[in-house]
């Protein structure tokens, strides 16, 4: 494999027809390749990290049937697996149900969302599990933003192995952003949809069986993205961003944002029933992407990213914007802080860097739920969709930048980078951030390694990846003693 040898048939596989979404970095790749050993291009790779990192993202196998939205494409992951100082890259599509349909019939099925489905039930939705990627009991879970299957992936091969048991017994819908309690191996969901109660929140345990399982009484469909855990306690997300009711009888998907109703954060705890959820109103906002949450006594505290409702001439809220800016993933996000007090229900919200368009944040893992002061996140082009050009780590507690790299040439893709625990970490930053970069003017895929402590130096590895990998969504990391359970 040369660098460059699919790119040229890749560029635009379905011709310019489909617009944007399909062409240049969001070109579909065309085929699986790999397993390949990575080229070293510029310094050393740690030899103590071990572990898979794992990104996902659309990638449409064949021609869309209609209008076409970054959201459609077929789940792939894309892997960089790292075993004593080698690195080893594969990617390989998740094989959903409706792949697999797909693949019999040799074409597309299934409508995007961009497209009436009013009267067209031979035309539905496709459950792509595009979207994130879960490390959960010794596999990967591949989920879909919209609530879907939890399919089961092995960390080295990418197989698809089946769908995890727990959420098959929950009924079988889990939204893409489930949480893993690396210290006790839950897994903690929500699901959400169109028909009351709208929610539902569950929690299955280390041996991929439900342990946890209630209704979440929500007072209307919502488009809720993430969720949060701490040590004792789950926050569930209620934020005015709405099915648009109209558009939705006639068959479209359309979102709405209604600044009149109050962003609300629901605090469960871990094992609760339904009516032990406690709700806290903080200033209207969307949320797309939670760095952490954890617990300073009786206070439940969340740091996120803050989607910035877009202001008209006057200054007042512009709905119609922001709904459809959230809607094509135009970004205007700051790094913020939630706090709830569980005994007296007061809140707190503070702005923690006004400055910096800031979204799909990491951070050392190993401590989900537990308090961590270091996030790593991406800073997002203010004008090209999903263009992350450089990864920026901060200080949770003050929000100061503690140190970023970036291309200057500002024609970096970076894919969502993970916090990688060294092998027997000690200290919360004791390890990497790794990502995949596309450099649109170099035509050029590397994987890149930095050194958490010092990001600003740059990667203290980078790698050659053959082809391009198309931008996407998620990723995560999957250490060593991890994948092995
Ligand atoms: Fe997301």
């Amino acid at each position: 494999m040369t660098q460059h040898a699919l790119l040229e048939d890749d560029l635009a596989p379905f011709g310019e027809a489909y617009g944007p979404g399909l062409m240049n970095n969001f070109a579909p790749l065309r085929a699986e390749f790999g397993p390949a050993r990575l080229k070293l291009l510029s310094g050393k790779v740690p030899a103590n990290l071990s572990g898979v990192y794992l990104r996902s993202g659309p990638n449409i196998r064949f021609e869309p049937s209609g209008r076409y939205h970054p959201f459609d494409g077929d789940g792939m992951i894309h892997a960089a697996h790292f075993e004593n100082g080698v690195v080893t890259y594969r990617n390989r599509w998740v094989r959903t149900d409706a792949w697999k349909l797909e693949d019999e019939a040799g074409r597309s099925l299934h409508a995007g969302v961009r497209e009436t489905r009013k009267g067209r039930s031979d035309k539905p939705l496709k459950d792509t599990a595009n979207t994130d990627l879960v490390a959960h009991a010794g596999r990967v879970l591949a989920l879909w933003y919209l609530s879907g299957d939890a399919y089961e992936i092995d960390p080295v091969t990418l197989e698809t192995k089946g769908k995890c048991p727990g959420i098959v017994a929950s009924g079988g819908a889990i939204s893409a952003h489930a949480k893993v309690d690396e210290i006790t191996d839950d897994l903690i969901f929500f699901d959400y949809g169109t028909e009351a109660p709208y929610m539902h929140y569950g929690v299955v345990g280390p041996d991929r069986k439900l342990k946890h399982f209630v209704p979440i009484e929500l007072p209307g469909p919502r488009l809720p993205h993430d969720m949060a855990i701490t040590e004792h306690y789950s926050i569930l997300h209620d934020l005015p961003m709405l099915y648009d009711a109209e558009a939705f009888a006639l068959g479209r998907h359309k979102v709405t944002f209604d600044p009149s109703l109050p962003a609300r954060l629901g605090v469960i705890p871990r094992y609760g029933a339904s009516d032990s959820i406690r709700w806290f109103e903080f200033s209207p906002c969307f949320i797309y992407h939670v760095v952490n949450a954890w617990e300073e006594g009786d206070w439940v505290v969340m740091s996120g990213c803050r989607y910035m409702p877009v202001l008209d001439k006057d200054g007042e809220i512009d709905a119609v914007r922001t709904a459809r800016d959230v809607a094509e993933l135009v970004m205007h996000a700051r790094l913020w802080v939630w706090r709830m007090n569980v005994k007296t229900g007061e809140t707190h919200e503070e702005m923690l860097d006004a400055s910096r368009n800031v979204e799909f944040p990491t951070f050392n893992s190993r401590l989900s739920g537990r308090r961590t002061r270091f996030g790593y996140l991406v800073d997002h082009s203010d004008t090209r969709t999903l263009q992350w050009y450089g990864i920026r780590k901060y200080d949770l507690d003050t929000g100061e930048s503690l140190g970023s790299w970036s291309d200057s040439s500002a024609h970096s893709f970076y894919s969502e980078p993970w916090f990688a625990a060294a092998d027997n970490f000690a200290a919360e930053d004791d390890g990497y951030v790794v990502a995949f970069q596309w450099n649109e003017k170099l035509k050029r895929e590397t994987l890149d390694i930095f050194d958490a402590k010092a990001i600003e130096n740059g990667p203290v590895a980078q790698l050659e990846v053959p082809f391009r990998v198309p931008s996407g969504f998620h990723a995560c990391w999957m250490a060593a003693d991890r994948m092995a359970k």
